[in-house]
């Protein structure tokens, strides 16, 4: 049925151990037991949003989620998490087949950390001249993610990335394509161009098996492409990194928030790293006020581009049947 994009797929599907390599990036408060262990039984790969997770907390979520499938699915440690080495520790004591490692460069020790127990260690790099050192240096494989996509960004386009990174990298290397991914005719291009396998997060964020709000999955289903807007700097001695999501009272008070903790940084109130925690942790409180509490208002309505996509609550078994449905369709044309 969908021969073509399975023999492309054929390296990140033995990577993954999964039916479809087609992960479902992590998506902090969304990404828990329900829809990781939904998205791996219907093939496709998922993986737990550690987040500001404690390792107690980490451990309950890895042993409910093995409860609920019995497939390989993953999780996904934010490098500056400060107790990285036992959120690690306790990946390995639960044999988590695959970590990913987002949210920065690596710290030394943790691919190889990941590697001692016999884990497969992904990252994210910006740039190709880090993307080769970071599999030099041991990485299994590698998720390049545009600015398209929902959640934290990098400056360049997916479809420039994809450009940079496949001819260079893909004949050697498993490289997982992300962001602005809507549709399974993108899924064919990128396979086409080298990728292994896709990553998606917009679209499985509004699936019947997601544990978000019943208002944060209406926003998605009434938004547009536009409606999904990168976060602006508004002090340039404070380096922010653009969060993209769907425009609400939330993206203005960020823009204040942002005032706020600069002149905190102006009076000494407050150090550099200090300003900058105090950011990230402002968009982890206002993520879970949206997907939690359902204050679509107020909250952050973290989405990407291709949420005009997104117009209906549905299984994601059948998200997945259509995606790999059209990307076949795209290569038999
Ligand atoms: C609501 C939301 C929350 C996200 N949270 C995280 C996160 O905690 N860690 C992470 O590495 N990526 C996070 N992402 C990015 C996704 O894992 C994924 O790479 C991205 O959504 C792919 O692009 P797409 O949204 O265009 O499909 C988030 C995305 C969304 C939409």
């Amino acid at each position: 049925m969908h021969d073509k994009t399975s023999a492309l797929m054929r390296r990140g599907i033995e990577f993954l151990g999964s039916d479809h390599a087609i992960l479902c990036g992590a998506m902090s408060w969304v990404s828990e037991r329900n829809l990781v262990s939904a998205i791996s039984n219907a093939g496709g790969f998922g993986v737990i949003a550690c987040g500001a997770m404690t390792p107690e907390l980490l451990d309950a979520e890895i042993a409910a989620t093995r409860a609920l499938t019995a497939k390989p699915f993953g999780v996904n440690l934010i490098t500056m998490h400060p107790l990285l080495t036992d959120l690690i520790a306790v990946c390995a004591m639960h044999r988590v087949s695959h970590v990913v490692l987002a949210g920065g460069i690596p710290p030394r020790g943790s691919v190889e950390a990941i590697k001692a127990y016999g884990g497969k260690a992904l990252v994210f790099a910006p740039t190709l001249a880090l993307a080769k050192r970071l599999l030099r240096g041991g990485a299994d494989a590698l998720v390049i993610e545009g600015s398209e996509a929902g959640g934290h960004i990098g400056p360049v386009a997916t479809s420039v990335l994809a450009q940079e990174f496949l001819p260079e990298l893909a004949d050697d290397h498993v490289v997982f394509v992300a962001g602005g991914i809507g549709r399974g005719d993108m899924i064919a291009a990128y396979l086409e161009m080298g990728a292994s396998g896709v990553q998606l997060g917009t679209r499985f964020a509004a699936a019947r098996e997601s544990i978000a709000h019943p208002a944060f999955k209406q926003a998605f289903f009434r938004a547009n492409a536009r409606d999904a807007v990168a976060s602006v700097q508004v002090d340039p001695r404070l380096p922010v990194i653009p969060v993209r999501a769907l425009k609400n009272k939330g993206t203005e008070e960020f823009t204040a928030k942002q005032r706020e903790v600069a002149a905190l940084l102006d009076s000494g109130a407050l150090d550099m790293e200090a300003a900058q925690l105090e950011v990230e942790k402002y968009w982890a409180g206002a993520l879970r006020r949206a997907v939690i509490d359902g204050d679509v208002e107020n909250g952050s309505l973290m989405a990407g581009q291709s949420v005009g996509m997104v117009s209906d609550e549905e299984p994601v078994a059948a998200i997945i049947a259509q995606l790999m449905h059209e990307s076949e369709h795209a290569l038999r044309r």
